[in-house]
């Protein structure tokens, strides 16, 4: 066959850029035993059921976002902008010259960054919740992990939404956030895929969320958070209470695997979260602009670094802690994060007692009457 006789089919390369391949060397596992037997999951799934929303009507998508008065508040704590303004006044700064109406554009941009790898996490957590719903061996567990591919796949639409029709163009996903995800989807062992995403990733996105929830004074943004929030609440719920059981029958030796694996993915460096590409949209060189922001960030006050990662670590410890994590092989886990300054966080409330508190649908509703 000649190329003029091939069929219409999409150019490779345009292709190629479009999507990514992934192989999942996890079984498919078909449940005979439908009997409803774990009664909090049954709860968990009809929570989820009864506090579904939907992204097209209980959001306000006429609401006018002016993304000055959006990054106004919602950037109020920005790292990435406050080490900017902080570099401007280092001789030789890249930033010298710049006005507030570039300060403003950066900041834009970064939030623009930031929702963006909010979406892509989404997408991943679509994919990996599609994957438990075919890998876990328990139906309660299958029923429930369909309800928050459903919920995962409304996130990723909703941010995608919010920045294609009130910012612009979206940044590509970071490459650290694509690993992450990457080993779950492909990881042979189940539990893998909820212990990265449910546990760690998602209290991660409890945390990120909350402290944008918290700064913002954008409307619409501020109502697809709190919704978006409700159903996170849950998702973790849903990685303690099947891994807590899950945990109770292994063997010391495979809980090691898991605590490394905590070990690993939590406290090693996060600085290749950042997304470069920011700079290159504000025409600047991101290997020109880097020691200037290093330098201005050793003079910030500590709370724009540490405030995001208290967030995070006071749902991870006490999360972690339920799933008998800390504890196993003679408390490996706890020796580890005690040497990197975490155990502090140990008495927090876990996700597992207190998801219903998130429930903004529900409340919403309740109000309503
Ligand atoms: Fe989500
Ligand atoms: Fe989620």
């Amino acid at each position: 066959m000649t190329a003029v006789d091939t069929p219409d089919l999409p150019d490779q390369q345009e292709m190629d850029q479009s999507i990514k391949l992934i192989t999942d060397n996890a079984d498919r596992v078909f449940s005979w035993k439908y009997d409803r037997e774990r009664d909090q999951l049954v709860t968990l799934y009809n929570r989820a059921m009864a506090s579904q929303w939907d992204s097209v009507n209980d959001l306000d998508w006429a609401t006018d976002v002016d993304p000055e008065y959006l990054v106004h508040t919602t950037q109020k704590d920005n790292a990435t902008v406050a080490m900017a303004r902080a570099a401007k006044d280092l001789p030789g700064s890249p930033f010298a010259n710049w006005s507030e109406e570039q300060f403003t554009q950066l900041s834009i941009e970064s939030l623009k960054a930031t929702l963006s790898q909010f979406m892509h996490g989404e997408q991943g957590a679509m994919m990996v919740a599609a994957k438990i719903c075919e890998t876990v061996p328990w139906i309660d567990a299958k029923y429930y992990a369909a309800t928050q591919t459903m919920d995962e796949a409304r996130h990723t639409e909703v941010f995608a939404k919010y920045l294609h029709t009130k910012l612009g163009d979206a940044y590509p996903m970071s490459p650290f956030l694509e690993e992450q995800i990457q080993v779950l989807v492909e990881d042979s062992r189940w539990d893998i895929a909820y212990l990265g995403m449910q546990i760690i990733i998602e209290s991660l996105a409890l945390a990120a969320f909350g402290q944008m929830l918290r700064v913002t004074e954008e409307p619409l943004l501020r109502k697809l958070l709190r919704y978006v929030l409700s159903d996170e609440a849950r998702h973790v719920a849903f990685g303690i209470l099947s891994l807590g059981e899950f945990y109770e029958g292994l063997s010391e030796a495979e809980l090691k695997d898991r605590q490394e694996f905590m070990a690993e993915n939590t406290i090693r460096n996060r600085t290749r979260s950042t997304t470069p590409e920011i700079w290159e949209r504000m025409n600047m060189n991101v290997d020109e602009v880097r020691p200037f922001l290093m330098e201005a960030a050793a003079s910030l006050d500590s709370s724009y670094f540490t405030t995001f990662q208290a967030g995070f670590f006071s749902k991870l410890v006490p999360n972690t802690r339920r799933l008998g994590l800390l504890d196993a092989n003679d408390g490996l886990l706890r020796r580890q994060w005690g040497e990197a300054g975490l155990m502090e966080y140990e008495s927090a409330d876990s996700t597992a007692e207190d998801y219903d508190s998130y429930d903004a649908v529900a409340a919403d509703r309740a109000a309503a009457g």
